[in-house]
């Protein structure tokens, strides 16, 4: 694909992954810029808002960049473009963590080309690099180019939306989303939900921003999530996640820290491991000498645990991150300590996922009979 803009020497260009770029500079020294800009592969600024709508909207759904509007809370809801998500440019250096991986496009919704500009100099700094389009209301209401062609396009909307309707548009750990369903199921079937026990239990432990805890609430299926951290800085973010998503009421944060086989806990009342759950989470989060902990967590009868965290490559060479081959899973050792170690684990996927940068993922999902 070939998209073409016009450049001055303001521009940076625009490209889509994977696409040619082709600029269209006025006059003869802005030609350096776009030489410059192309070699970047940078994102930019469109020219035609609603040009830059339609270029937008004519890509593949899958291959779009997501819609961040950056205005206020208040314009947003007074008028949006449909599946954009509102992170206002005042705050949006705490709400990067809303936001998908790096490598994924986004698309800035704006008032002015300014607000726009400054609000793809901070993604870029934070190494969001692929932002293809600025869009700007830029006129009034009536009369923007971009408001006249999301009606065209059937993409305006406006009104009130609720913290429950709020969109995620980041992506929660693969193998998780790729299991829920079937450990919800399977859950549902060994009658773990009874009269008495309403909600589905579950620690995420290490939970970090709290991105899979609050996805994991806002599904909506009854899930009351334990979002353990020994940073209070990851548990605020857990908990401003949650109450943007309007799921505060389903999250309970504990700063703890782990220490081999012990917690240290700022928790008044018993710490998250003396607990039974339906589900225990540890992802991206290893501690060799705490992995029986985590099992006897787990709710027997058909309770979950779910690990993902770094193997040892075959080849023996160590990772740049993590350092510590002490933080570092051995091949086969999840199978070993859950699925044949007698800890009553029948082991349901254990997989492993090589990284773009060759670092090798364990994914591990076990039900404790
Ligand atoms: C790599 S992050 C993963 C966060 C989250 N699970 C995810 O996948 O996005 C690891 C998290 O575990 C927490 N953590 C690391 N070691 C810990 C320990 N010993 N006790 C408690 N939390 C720990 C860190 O503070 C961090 O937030």
């Amino acid at each position: 694909m070939t998209t073409k803009y016009k450049c001055n020497t303001k521009s940076r260009a625009l490209v889509f992954p994977g696409s040619d770029l082709e600029i269209m500079a006025e006059e003869e020294d802005q030609v350096g810029v776009a030489g410059s800009c192309s070699q970047r592969t940078q994102i930019g600024i469109a020219t035609s808002p609603s040009h830059s709508l339609h270029d937008w909207h004519a890509l593949p759904l899958a291959d779009r960049p997501r819609l961040v509007d950056v205005r206020s809370e208040e314009a947003f809801q007074a008028r949006r473009l449909v599946s954009s998500i509102n992170l206002p440019i005042d705050d949006l250096v705490n709400l990067l963590f809303e936001l998908p991986e790096p490598s994924v496009g986004l698309a800035i919704v704006a008032t002015n080309l300014e607000e726009g500009e400054n609000a793809v100099k901070l993604l870029d700094s934070r190494y969001w690099h692929c932002i293809p389009f600025i869009f700007v209301e830029d006129e009034s209401e009536e009369n923007s180019v971009l408001w006249r062609s999301a009606a065209t396009l059937r993409l305006l909307t406006s009104g009130q939306i609720s913290p429950q309707d709020r969109r995620i548009i980041y992506t929660p750990n693969p193998f998780l989303v790729s299991h829920i369903d079937f450990v919800e199921e399977s859950l549902a079937e060994t009658h773990l939900v009874s009269s008495s026990q309403s909600f589905y239990t579950c620690c995420d432990v290490g939970c970090g921003a709290g991105r899979d805890s609050v996805w994991l609430a806002k599904r909506g299926r009854g899930w009351l999530v334990r979002c353990v951290d020994r940073l209070p800085r990851c548990l605020d973010r857990v908990q401003r996640l949650a109450c943007r998503h309007g799921v505060s009421n389903l999250i309970e944060c504990e700063t703890s820290l782990v220490r081999g086989a012990r917690v240290h806990s700022s928790s008044t009342s018993p710490s998250f491991e003396t607990r039974k759950y339906d589900l225990v989470l540890a992802i991206r989060f290893f501690e060799r000498e705490f992995l029986t902990s985590l099992g006897e967590m787990v709710r027997p009868g058909g309770g979950f645990l779910l690990l993902v965290s770094f193997v040892a490559r075959e080849d023996g060479v160590a990772y740049e991150h993590p350092k510590d081959p002490k933080k570092v899973l051995l091949a086969g050792e999840l199978v070993q300590v859950f699925g044949t170690g007698g800890m009553g684990f029948e082991t349901v996927e254990n997989c492993s996922q090589i990284l773009p940068d060759g670092r090798v993922m364990s994914a591990y999902l076990a039900r404790r009979l």
